[in-house]
């Protein structure tokens, strides 16, 4: 329709390149996840204001467990800082947090923090950011069929749906990746059936708002026919 914006209203985000944002620094990854960090801070309040109600951020893939313990630990102690802290002016501006992924293979202490900054949300929030955390497509499907099969009985899509960790989210519309690579890498493969990707190589530290506002702009002049003419 003229004149009318046409927005994601569920964002998917693959943070991915401040290894090497760090490295161009000579400085060690953790640099790099940590301005990683406070650029997807940025990029929430951005996205949030622009109406966005939904953002997932990848930002721990089941594969990467498998990194350096230094490197893995350092996400941990970032985990630790901004749910001890940040969550809480997110709540103040009315928005949720709530975490997808695998919680039993982190630290006690992490994964109870993440499962307190779910808890402590605003119920009637207006954005919720998503935190993909020791998550991956594959390994939610057969923990899904498990349940399912629990469960008994033979399920419809809908039904299916709700074994997700992505249970009461709409499917993603828009997914970002930024870093170059061209690939979903096992995130939200099964809810972005129909999303629009976009890819660009700016290292994701230097992801500003203005170019998530340019993806934004592909997004509306993308013509979406979910398989239909
Ligand atoms: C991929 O880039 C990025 C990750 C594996 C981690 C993403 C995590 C963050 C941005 C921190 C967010 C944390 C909080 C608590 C908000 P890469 O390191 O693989 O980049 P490279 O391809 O350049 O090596």
């Amino acid at each position: 329709m003229e004149g009318k914006e046409v927005l994601p209203r569920h964002v998917g985000l693959i943070m991915d390149g401040n290894g090497r944002w760090a490295k161009l620094r000579h400085m060690p990854r953790s640099y790099g996840h940590n301005a990683g960090m406070n650029r997807m801070i940025g990029l929430a309040e951005h996205a949030k204001a622009r109406g966005v109600k939904y953002l997932t951020a990848y930002t721990l893939s089941t594969e990467n467990l498998a990194r350096p313990k230094e490197e893995v630990e350092g996400l941990y102690n970032l985990f630790r800082k901004y749910f001890k802290s940040n969550v809480k002016k997110l709540y103040k501006k009315g928005s949720a947090v709530k975490v997808i992924g695998d919680l039993s293979a982190l630290p006690e202490d992490v994964a109870a923090l993440l499962r307190e900054g779910e808890e402590n949300s605003p119920a009637d929030a207006q954005f919720t950011l998503i935190f993909a955390i020791n998550y991956g497509t594959r390994s939610e499907i057969l923990r899904a069929v498990n349940l399912a099969v629990e469960n008994g009985k033979k399920l419809c899509a809908e039904e299916f749906a709700k074994f997700l960790y992505t249970d009461g989210i709409p499917d993603p519309d828009f997914i970002i990746r930024t870093g170059g690579e061209k690939r979903l890498s096992n995130f939200l493969t099964f809810q972005a059936a129909y999303a629009e990707l976009y890819f660009c190589d700016i290292l994701f530290p230097d992801f500003s708002d203005a170019e998530f506002d340019a993806a934004l702009d592909e997004f509306a002049r993308r013509d979406r026919r979910f398989g239909n003419v």
